[in-house]
């Protein structure tokens, strides 16, 4: 079944490199980030591993914790961990769960079974606090993820969950931001107090609020 938007992400308990995980009680209060790779010794996934690994500071700044799958077992995973060490300059640093049956990919709808019918496609799930699913994203296994657009959108969505505001296109950390429609003026100056510019009723920008 998809996960959509707004869905409580459906809890398992897993296999992982890190021994046993029930996710909801893995993720506690943080954000989550649940993303799917296609196979272990494949060379995208290799790449992708290594630099989420090595962004893993980032994603503790954020208050933020990963978990990866793939579709093979976590013996496997474990001696792919060590190519992953030997060739990306970095060791794995978060769990990787063996979903040799499928039931994690099935439960988050990522095996797409006209792109492939038996490996999962990459699939990304950012989860919130409140364990409600916040952002998806979809890539085939010949594209790669880019680490810096899940760090700035992971920045988008935590902005947006605190305050009353959205993040124009390309929108990075430190850009300004758009006042919710809802909010009327009057409401919006003492909301907003650095201001804001009125480029029409419903697109009003202003500084980024926390900084
Ligand atoms: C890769 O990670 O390179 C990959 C995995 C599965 C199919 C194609 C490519």
């Amino acid at each position: 079944m998809a996960v959509h938007l707004g869905d409580v992400a459906p809890d398992f308990t897993a296999e992982t490199t890190e021994g046993t995980i029930h996710f909801h009680e893995y993720l506690g209060d943080s954000w989550g980030i649940l993303f799917s790779h296609p196979k272990d010794f494949t060379p995208v996934c290799t790449t992708e591993l290594g630099a989420f690994s090595k962004a893993k500071a980032e994603f503790d700044k954020r208050n933020t914790k990963l978990i990866g799958l793939s579709v093979d077992d976590v013996a496997s995973h474990k001696a792919w961990a060590g190519d992953i060490g030997e060739t990306q300059g970095t060791a794995l640093n978060f769990p990787l769960i063996g979903d040799e049956d499928r039931k994690v990919a099935e439960l988050y709808d990522m095996v797409h079974p006209n792109a492939n019918d038996t490996l999962t496609v990459r699939s990304v799930f950012i989860i919130g606090p409140d364990k409600k699913v916040k952002l998806t994203l979809t890539y085939p296994a010949s594209t790669g993820r880019s680490v810096p657009e899940i760090l700035r959108v992971l920045d988008s969505l935590q902005l947006t969950a605190e305050y009353q505001v959205s993040t124009p296109v390309n929108w990075e950390e430190g850009g300004d931001v758009v006042i919710s429609p809802a909010i009327p003026d009057d409401e919006a100056k003492e909301r907003f107090p650095k201001g804001f510019t009125t480029l029409k009723p419903y697109l009003r920008m202003t500084p980024q609020p926390n900084r």
